[in-house]
């Protein structure tokens, strides 16, 4: 079997708070293929924004390793873009220069030229063409998140880490971005986890769903996503992806506490 492209090995975490160590994250194992896409949902605070830090080496383990590329993870790491639910753009400075500034941090083989139609590209991919010298403030949530994306991927990195980019925006404009989403990772390849809240938009997005246990978190559930060409919302509406939404719906009960647990299970 080829090596995952993210490996996360027995990861335990706990913060030191003022309180006693609070433990959060336990034994967690997590493997994403090269090119994969995982979605990991789970029950408030039981760790998922930690995992993310964990894989972009903001963040050490206590125990436990966290390996990209066949590397393993020991401080920040350029190869690693990340998202989030709320973007923050840079007020004076215009779009296309927000989407510019991480290769004034990362060291970049690009001339200024080539960055810029990089740059210009991404935006025209994500609907944003023309926007390119206005400010943050003269776009709407929706489009911000977009220009956001663009700055996350225009190093090339070779992961991808949304964490809720979407949970701020209303239904419909979701609906756009997941679309948008789908049509970014065919034209940009890399290997992505999302974190997200929203079932049906994990389904959507990820081809594996990872269910996390309620705090300390520990993988519970995984949920492979079949993926026979490109998706479509309708795909939303079909029997097989309603079957998927209960299933995941329930484990994430038990997550909760709400539903007896059952002994871990792999579906494909
Ligand atoms: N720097 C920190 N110091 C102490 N405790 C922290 C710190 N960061 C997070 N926590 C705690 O660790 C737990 C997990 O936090 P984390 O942000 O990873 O959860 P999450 O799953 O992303 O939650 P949400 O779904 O609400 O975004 C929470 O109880 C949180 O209060
Ligand atoms: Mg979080």
């Amino acid at each position: 079997m080829t090596q995952p492209l993210i490996d996360i090995k027995g990861v335990t975490h706990a913060y030191q708070t003022q309180s006693g160590p609070l433990p959060v994250l336990d034994n967690l194992n997590v493997s994403v293929p090269e090119g994969g896409f995982a979605a990991v949902v789970g029950p408030s605070g039981c760790g998922k924004s930690t995992l993310t830090r964990l894989i972009a080496g903001l963040m050490k383990p206590d125990t436990g390793e966290v390996w990209l590329h066949g590397e393993r993870v020991k401080g920040p790491r350029s190869t690693v873009g990340m998202a989030f639910q709320n973007p923050v753009l840079l007020e004076w400075r215009s779009i296309l220069k927000n989407v510019l500034l991480p290769l004034e941090i990362v060291p970049t083989k690009l001339s200024k030229k080539e960055a810029e139609d990089r740059a210009r590209h991404l935006l025209e991919l994500v609907g944003l063409d023309g926007f390119e010298d206005k400010r943050p403030s003269e776009l709407s949530g929706g489009m911000r998140q977009r220009a956001s994306l663009c700055r996350a991927l225009i190093h090339q990195p070779e992961v991808l880490i949304l964490d809720e980019p979407f949970g701020a925006l209303d239904a419909f404009t979701r609906e756009d971005l997941w679309q948008i989403m789908h049509r970014v990772k065919e034209e940009e390849p890399f290997t992505g986890v999302l974190i997200t809240h929203d079932l049906r938009e994990s389904v959507f997005l990820a081809d594996e769903v990872i269910v996390l246990s309620g705090r300390p978190a520990t993988t519970q559930y995984r949920l492979k996503v079949p993926m026979d060409g490109p998706r479509d919302l309708e795909h939303l509406y079909t029997p097989e992806t309603a079957e998927m939404l209960a299933i995941l719906r329930h484990q994430i009960e038990i997550a909760q506490g709400r539903a007896p647990a059952e002994s871990s299970e792999v579906a494909e």
